[in-house]
């Protein structure tokens, strides 16, 4: 059982690899941006909070973020859990570690992907996923099989995320150099920092990722 964090600029593939870890090797991926997401069209009042600064590409509050994922971590306690854009600032990694330590866990690896920021551009504004089952695809990078089909449910229903235009995600990556690339050195110092390529293709950066995984470097 492993407890593994995926770092990384947005865009950088933390999703996309989360999904297919969930999905091959039955690990839960904790995810804080669908959280809000789905809180958000809930309209519960952590969702009514956090619209306004997600369209802005800010980030919410530490203690909003904290207490999502101190709600769902028990729900990957047997299956091992892989942090995706969790945790983005110094206070969520130390609340993380009080988190992990209250039940007797521990993090394994902490992987960056690393991505130029004009690749990431490209792969934001090309994003669209299935509104049925939420599989993930890219314009160009990942299309579907059959044009307006989805490969996983055979929905006909798309969306776009209403962060996804140039000017959030250039506001997302500032975030991102300000707030979360500094807490790399806080893990770096324990020993637990990766880096990943995240420029190839998402197969590559696959196999990168589980080589890691399985102790192979
Ligand atoms: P969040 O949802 O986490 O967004 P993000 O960090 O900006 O990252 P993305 O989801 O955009 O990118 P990704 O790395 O998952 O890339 P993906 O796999 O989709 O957060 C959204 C907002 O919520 C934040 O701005 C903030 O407001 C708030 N928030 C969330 N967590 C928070 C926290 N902890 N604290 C405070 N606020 C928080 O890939 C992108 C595209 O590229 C896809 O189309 C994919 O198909 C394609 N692709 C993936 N890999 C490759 C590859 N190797 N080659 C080519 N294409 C690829
Ligand atoms: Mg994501
Ligand atoms: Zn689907």
């Amino acid at each position: 059982m492993l407890n593994i964090i995926l770092l990384g600029p947005p865009g950088a593939g933390k999703g996309t690899q989360a999904a297919r870890l969930q999905a091959e090797r039955g690990m839960v991926q904790l995810s804080t941006g669908d959280m809000l997401r789905g809180a958000v069209a809930a309209g519960t009042p952590v969702g009514l909070q956090a619209k306004a600064v997600m369209e802005r590409g800010e980030l919410v509050s530490d203690a909003i973020v904290s207490a999502l994922i101190g709600e769902r971590l028990d729900a990957a306690a047997e299956q091992g859990a892989i942090f995706d854009g969790f945790p983005r600032t110094r206070a969520q990694a130390e609340a993380l570690d009080v988190l992990l330590g209250e039940r007797g866990r521990r993090l394994d690896h902490v992987i960056e992907l690393a991505v130029d920021e004009d690749e990431l551009v490209k792969r934001i504004v090309g994003r669209f996923t299935c509104a049925k089952c939420g599989t993930g695809y890219h314009d160009t990078f990942r299309p579907t099989q059959v044009a307006g089909v989805c490969d996983v449910c055979g929905s006909t229903e798309f969306k776009r995320r209403p962060d996804d235009n140039e000017q959030t995600v250039r506001t997302r990556m500032a975030e991102y150099r300000a707030k979360t690339a500094p807490i790399l050195p806080f893990y770096e110092a324990r020993g637990l920092g990766r880096r990943v390529n995240g420029m190839g293709p998402i197969d590559e950066v696959a196999t990168e990722i589980d080589a890691i995984l399985d102790g192979a470097v």
